[in-house]
């Protein structure tokens, strides 16, 4: 056990409120892809992934990067709202989410030129023609231009602008369709290279008409699909923005273009900024350079929320509870996200409850009241000098083990 001076009221336990919104800690769990769906539609398989994290205590939990159009999926096994087919599935989520105390979010997103690869544990490669794989063939890539993501990737098709401002609906209608299944946290994915992040990002839009050209003329299509969003979602709902807040490579985004853009974002509805980085190329030959330790992002969060005046959510290495919470009281973020750490523990905000010594009247009793006696227990049988290893020594009275 973690032996900490208990704090009865840590900043991480702190309710945040995002419009009409209450998160009632500051953990959310990080939009995860898990490239499980079939046409988009969700399984059990997501319900009780996803029903973990509520149950082990985050406030907020976002689903995954979910597609608003097929051509916007990464993979062919991506979630998606494209269509009401995706409603069963997604209100279900919601519900559970609800119904555990954590506020549901979801993730809306369109791959761009990144779009049209294999899982991750298949290599995260485009995808290649195969007669003996149907329903994995691959598709046509679109973009702001036509240049692809990396070496030997496909190019992709700069689309027009007709058809930009026709996608505004399909961005819109799957806000909706997110609403309407329950989802009350809506996050844009405007990082890791995918479409909204390549529109911004010099380095993969060579326009000259409207969307290109120059950095008003970049952010227009991301703040056209903002507007757009925030017109279909009910006045209350949060809405956050994934950023990649720089690009890591010369001539790319900055943290300076990062601030600009998002007082605009937040001038068009936004919410919350959701501080990443990276992921405009696929080239590996290319130096990246954003720093891969402990919180990696969090001196991005911490700027943008400074020189904005916005809320921000940090992501990346968060790992430790006091960690955590330093981040929140120091003012680095508002919110921070686990991505990997949820992965491996999902119960880690009712583990970091206890390690912080959180008084917290969100805590679940159906599990809280065992616990709370049982590392009490744990800890007096420690201090007592004894060791899980030494079980057939063991003889702990009832008083000390909490159980009859
Ligand atoms: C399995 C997996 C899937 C991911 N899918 C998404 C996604 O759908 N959308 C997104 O914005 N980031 C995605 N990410 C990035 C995470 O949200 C997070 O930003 C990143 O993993 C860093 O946080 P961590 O160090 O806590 O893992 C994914 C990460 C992992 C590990």
């Amino acid at each position: 056990m973690d032996a900490v001076p208990p704090v009865s009221d840590p900043a991480l336990f702190r309710p945040l409120t995002l419009r009409g919104v209450t998160i009632p800690n500051r953990v959310g769990v990080s939009p995860m892809c898990m490239y499980s769906s079939t046409d988009g539609a969700v399984t059990d398989f997501h319900l009780v992934h996803l029903g973990r994290f509520a149950l082990g205590g985050a406030g907020l939990v976002v689903m995954e990067a979910t597609a608003v159009t097929p051509a916007g999926r990464i993979s062919p096994r991506d979630a998606g709202l494209w269509s009401d087919d995706h409603l069963p599935g997604l209100r279900r989520i919601a519900g559970v989410l609800t119904e555990q105390g954590s506020v549901p979010g979801i993730q809306l997103g369109h791959a761009g030129r990144r779009a049209a690869v294999t899982e991750p544990w298949h290599g995260g490669q485009p995808l290649v023609w195969s007669e003996t794989e149907p329903g994995r063939e691959p598709w046509a890539l679109q973009a702001p231009s036509a240049a692809p993501a990396g070496p030997e990737w496909p190019t992709p098709r700069a689309l027009s602008e007709s058809e930009l401002t026709a996608s505004l609906d399909l961005w819109a209608a799957a806000a909706r369709r997110a609403s309407e299944a329950g989802f009350r946290f809506l996050e844009l994915h405007g990082a890791h290279g995918y479409l909204l992040h390549s529109f911004l990002s010099p380095l993969s839009n060579h326009r000259s008409d409207a969307y290109g050209g120059t950095p008003e003329a970049r952010m227009r299509y991301p703040l056209e699909v903002v507007r757009a969003v925030r017109a279909s979602l009910p006045a209350e709902t949060a809405l956050s923005y994934r950023v990649s807040t720089v690009d890591g490579i010369d001539g790319g985004l900055t943290l300076d273009d990062t601030v600009v853009f998002a007082e605009r974002l937040a001038e068009a509805g936004v919410d919350i900024i959701d501080t990443s980085s990276g992921g405009i190329t696929t080239d590996r030959s290319v130096d990246t350079r954003v720093r891969r330790g402990f919180a990696f992002h969090a001196d991005f969060s911490r700027a943008v929320r400074e020189r904005v005046g916005i809320p921000t959510a940090t992501v990346g290495l968060i790992v430790d509870p006091q960690q955590a919470d330093a981040l929140i009281d120091h003012g680095d973020a508002d919110l921070v996200l686990l991505g990997r750490t949820a992965l491996d523990d999902p119960n880690w905000p009712n583990r970091a409850r206890h390690v912080l010594g959180a008084v917290d009247p969100t805590a679940d009793p159906r599990f809280e009241s065992y616990l709370t006696p049982w590392r009490a227990g744990i800890e007096r049988l420690l201090a007592r000098g004894e060791s899980p290893l030494s079980r057939f020594e063991i003889d702990a009275p009832e008083e000390v083990t909490g159980l009859p």
